[in-house]
């Protein structure tokens, strides 16, 4: 079978690249290169991966890629991804994560392409009523990113019902290490995420910003739920495979009419993707000067505005359903992104 990654030249992506490669999967890459990097798809590991560049909202570049590789499923990780700069610069948001990502699926859609894993995230559900946080949770982004993400899980879920389209929306929480075989790693430009910046702050000899000690946690720190990412793609390969084979254990679409089943033959899953344990920044910089051996030091920075105190996830519907089971906890994030660090200085 032959799937296309789009935003495959990125952190998510590279590593979704080698899990189809190593299942036996044709992969094809198409990204713009905006935010990721041709170089992480070289190695051994990605030999004969093509990467075709283009915005996943040009639908004749698009439908160029589909018709002369025989594309059959799409994983989507495309999109901008930083918070702040979603609040400085909403319409870019929504233009790259929503209007593109439209004009993607309805390319896919005329070109009789109908399986569709798409990233979504928990920033979708706001501040949380209650933690762990289910997938029944009420979805109220606080930001543009977060919106822009939730707006085009509801044009998935309306195509589905219209079109066919059989997809599943991934809402992943923190996502943090590196490929535990070396071949690929976490790299953004700027980072934002708090493992490759305290890694980086060490190889630095310079202090990483802990922003906010006043939350009501134990520690004061904000607490996020962590997910390696190698057990993060593992879950978009359960999922391709439900999509493909597993149609009659496949929920149907639930509509705001309650809708429960799709004439065209669509179908929708909705899963949380964390590991279902809280970390405060002060635990993960601790458990990194474990891992690296080394001090870290701290210099404390006023809240950022919108970062709830607590996000956690529920990810037993996943377990549940497909029988998803993360196998890496934090530590072995750090070690794996640290061994990436330090050979990609
Ligand atoms: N990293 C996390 O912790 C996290 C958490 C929740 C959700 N996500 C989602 O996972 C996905 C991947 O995240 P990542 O951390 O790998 O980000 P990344 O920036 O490393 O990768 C995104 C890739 O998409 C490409 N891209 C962006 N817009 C494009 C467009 N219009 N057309 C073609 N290519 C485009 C970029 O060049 C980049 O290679 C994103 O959709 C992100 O929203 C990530």
């Amino acid at each position: 079978m032959v799937v296309m990654v789009t935003g495959g030249a990125g952190y998510i992506g590279s590593h979704a690249v080698l899990a189809l490669r190593r299942a036996g999967y044709d992969v094809v890459v198409y990204d713009n290169l905006s935010r990721g990097f041709a170089e992480a798809l070289q190695g051994e590991a990605f030999a004969g991966v093509p990467l075709e560049v283009g915005d996943v909202g040009d639908r004749r570049r698009v439908r160029e890629v589909i018709d002369k590789y025989g594309v059959e499923a799409v994983l989507h990780f495309a999109a901008l991804a930083q918070v702040a700069e979603s609040v400085e610069q909403p319409a870019r948001y929504f233009r790259n994560n929503t209007l593109q990502g439209l004009d993607l699926v309805e390319t896919l859609l005329d070109a009789g392409v109908r399986t569709l894993i798409f990233s979504s995230t928990a920033a979708v559900y706001g501040e949380p009523e209650r933690v762990p946080i289910p997938e029944d949770h009420p979805e109220r982004p606080t930001n543009p990113y977060g919106r822009s993400k939730l707006a085009f899980e509801f044009i998935l879920e309306s195509l589905a019902v219209a079109r066919g389209l059989r997809y599943a929306a991934l809402r992943y929480f923190n996502v943090a290490g590196a490929d535990p075989e070396g071949q690929a790693g976490e790299r953004h430009q700027p980072e934002t995420h708090l493992i490759p910046l305290i890694l980086a702050a060490a190889l630095d000899h310079h202090p990483v910003r802990i922003f906010g000690t006043d939350y009501p946690t134990p520690d004061g720190t904000c607490i996020r739920d962590y997910v390696h990412v190698t057990d993060l793609v593992e879950a978009h390969l359960l999922a391709l495979r439900k999509l493909i084979e597993g149609q009659p254990r496949v929920p149907a679409v639930t509509t705001a009419a309650g809708v429960a089943e799709t004439a065209s033959g669509g179908c929708r899953l909705v899963y949380n993707l964390g590991s279902e344990k809280g970390y405060s920044v002060r635990e993960v910089i601790q458990a990194a000067e474990r891992v690296i051996g080394m001090p870290i030091q701290t210099e404390i920075a006023p809240r950022r505005p919108g970062d709830p105190a607590v996000l956690v996830a529920s990810s037993e519907r996943i377990r549940r359903e497909l029988g998803w089971a993360p196998r890496y906890g934090l530590e072995e994030m750090l070690a794996t992104a640290w061994a990436w660090h330090q050979a990609h200085r």
